[in-house]
């Protein structure tokens, strides 16, 4: 398998099965094995004669190629005694002491098994209420977001992985403004990605720089007014300085929803790419397309045709993946095989850029966003036909906004998932972001350091006969290759990362890949720590301009344990 070592150290480290003493009872081999045979195996429930053997070679083939490979809790629990194989899920939180405790349970059956929630709080009557069994007064979302915190806090100890939750409330709840500024003090609530709930209403609002009212969820009625343009600069100030919270537009999310008869999209799934209903659970995959290159004339190029190959047979894992999926709750279960939405997208795409020698900020970057997704989300739908000629509609068809038109398998097909550990195990830029760093420096044992450097531009700095420690070490120090002296325009011109692309290249990109995701696109977008406010702003309205789902921004320094840092230590 090409994989390398770091990817290695991964699969060791989380994803292989062990024996009570830790010690890892499978090799990464036999977990592809485990993966793809457990996945083939749905095969047999729709047709007894079907050749479960040779879809599991295929399967494998996928993956070992690093080709595809589907979400994290796939990987680790395929095959297994739990089961649990979904990425995304989004509970409901009903306005009842009983509901809210049993959402902090479910979400804890959820994170044990590596899955991640989505919230929204906007239901839970405001701060100071009434209580009528009590006669108190309502603590608030924000108090029981911070319960819900503490319970996943416990539970990550234990756990897969990191349980990680998203929150919502809408602009209109009357405890916006706490919700807003409830992770300035960047300590709390740090299990949660947060978001504001914007509607198209407000959006209006901030325009034309009028009133809006703010509505008690518990009674309907309207408990105040705020500025419009007040709410939105503050959600700014707040993002701008520590990158929370972010932004959703929620009636857009609503246009999309395939299956309005159950009832609105209220959040989405903790990194924000997949809008989800109560109790709905999503399973995302991603194809890697570095290895959907072909040399055509010395250039490198896309191979369509592989590309079509692996999407058909991406779309059949993650079909399957609902099938042998073991949920945590009856409710998810049923809600999750009525609609049988799945999640495939791209990961690499900006290494791809660099093979092609196309900058990602330039009208060429994305128009081969907009090239490699269309065929991503046509053929996707083409197989989601396909499978419901021979399995039939997801269940929910004839209520769906399809049901005019062709039958598919599948509600939704297409997500463009972060892939922050897929993109290390297949060794490529993550998703569809552009390349944090090009060099950096890696502590390794009795301190030394090791300078770690891109792979494509070794070899094309090798090529240009330029590479040298010295040049790598200008890089690390610099944060970019684009002032470095001896690097060939060419390669400067191409080789740009995070920070060089202008917010404004990081919407685009995240708008052309919208227009042909059903679901949402994961995507931060990246500021220099000297930008204002204003730019922000700036960037929020594009967004919405532009029609992205929502938008997350991060200022560079603003956080003080931040994740990925460029010229220190990583
Ligand atoms: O690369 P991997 O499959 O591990 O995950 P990702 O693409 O980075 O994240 C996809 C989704 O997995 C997120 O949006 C979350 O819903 C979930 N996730 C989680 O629950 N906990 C984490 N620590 C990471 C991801």
């Amino acid at each position: 398998m090409p994989i390398s070592e770091n990817a290695r150290a991964v699969l060791e480290k989380r994803y292989l099965i062990r024996d009570e003493h830790g010690q890892p009872t499978e090799t990464v081999d036999q977990l592809f094995h485990r993966v793809a045979g457990a996945i083939a195996a749905a095969d047999a429930r729709f047709d007894p004669k079907a050749d479960v053997d040779a879809t599991a070679r295929t399967f494998y083939d996928m993956m070992t190629g690093l080709d595809f490979l589907p979400n994290s809790p796939t990987l680790m629990n395929a095959g297994r005694p739990l089961g649990q194989l979904s990425a995304c899920f989004v509970l409901p939180v009903a306005d009842s002491m009983e509901d809210i405790f049993d959402a902090i349970k479910n979400a804890a059956l959820i994170h044990k098994s590596g899955g991640g929630t989505g919230f929204s709080f906007s239901r839970l009557r405001a701060k100071g209420s009434t209580v009528n069994s009590t006669g108190g007064v309502a603590s608030g979302p924000i108090s029981f977001m911070k319960v819900f915190n503490a319970a996943t806090e416990a539970v990550k100890q234990g756990g897969t992985r990191r349980g990680a939750n998203m929150g919502i409330l809408r602009v209109d709840h009357p405890d916006i403004m706490e919700f807003i500024g409830c992770k300035n003090d960047t300590h709390e609530i740090n299990n949660f990605n947060i978001s504001v709930g914007l509607t198209e209403a407000f959006m209006r609002s901030v325009e034309q720089g009028g009133e809006y009212d703010l509505v008690d969820p518990a009674t309907g009625t309207v408990t105040g007014t705020l500025n419009a343009r007040r709410v939105f600069e503050t959600v700014v100030a707040s993002a701008w300085q520590t990158g929370e919270p972010g932004i959703i537009f929620l009636d857009r999310l609503n246009r999309d929803n395939p299956v309005p008869s159950m009832g609105e999209i209220e959040s989405t799934n903790p990194c924000g790419e997949q809008p989800l209903l109560p109790y709905e659970a999503c399973n995302l995959g991603s194809i890697n397309l570095v290895t959907h290159l072909k040399k055509s004339g010395g250039r490198y190029v896309l191979d369509k045709k592989k590309l079509g190959d692996t999407i058909r047979k991406a779309v059949h894992f993650l079909d399957n993946v609902i099938e042998v999926n073991k949920y945590p709750l009856d409710e998810i279960d049923k809600m999750t095989r009525a609609t049988r939405k799945i999640g495939l997208g791209v990961m690499g795409f900006a290494d791809m850029l660099l093979y092609m020698g196309i900058p990602y900020n330039s009208e060429a970057g994305v128009a081969q966003a907009k090239e490699v997704m269309e065929l991503v989300n046509a053929v996707g739908h083409q197989e989601s036909e396909k499978l419901a000629g021979t399995r039939g509609a997801f269940p929910l068809f004839g209520e769906s906004i399809y049901q005019n038109g062709r039958p598919l398998r599948n509600a939704t097909v297409t997500t463009i998932a972060p892939t922050g550990t897929l993109s290390i195990i297949a060794g490529v830029s993550s998703g569809v972001e552009p390349v944090f760093a090009y060099a950096y420096i890696r502590n390794v044992m009795d301190n030394t350091h090791l300078i770690e450097t891109n792979q494509i531009l070794k070899d094309r700095l090798t090529e240009a006969g330029v590479y040298s420690e010295e040049l790598m070490e200008q890089i690390v120090e610099q944060g970019s290759l684009q002032h470095v002296e001896g690097i060939p325009e060419e390669i400067r011109r191409v080789f740009v990362c995070a920070h060089d692309v202008s917010p404004i290249w990081h919407v685009k990109m995240q708008a052309a890949f919208q227009e042909y995701t059903d679901n949402a696109v994961s995507k931060t977008v990246n500021f220099p720590n000297s930008a204002t406010r204003e730019e922000v702003a700036e960037v929020y309205t594009l967004a919405y301009k532009l029609g992205c789902k929502g938008t997350t921004i991060y200022r560079d320094g603003s956080r003080d344990e931040q994740v990925l840092n460029i010229g220190k230590v990583a």
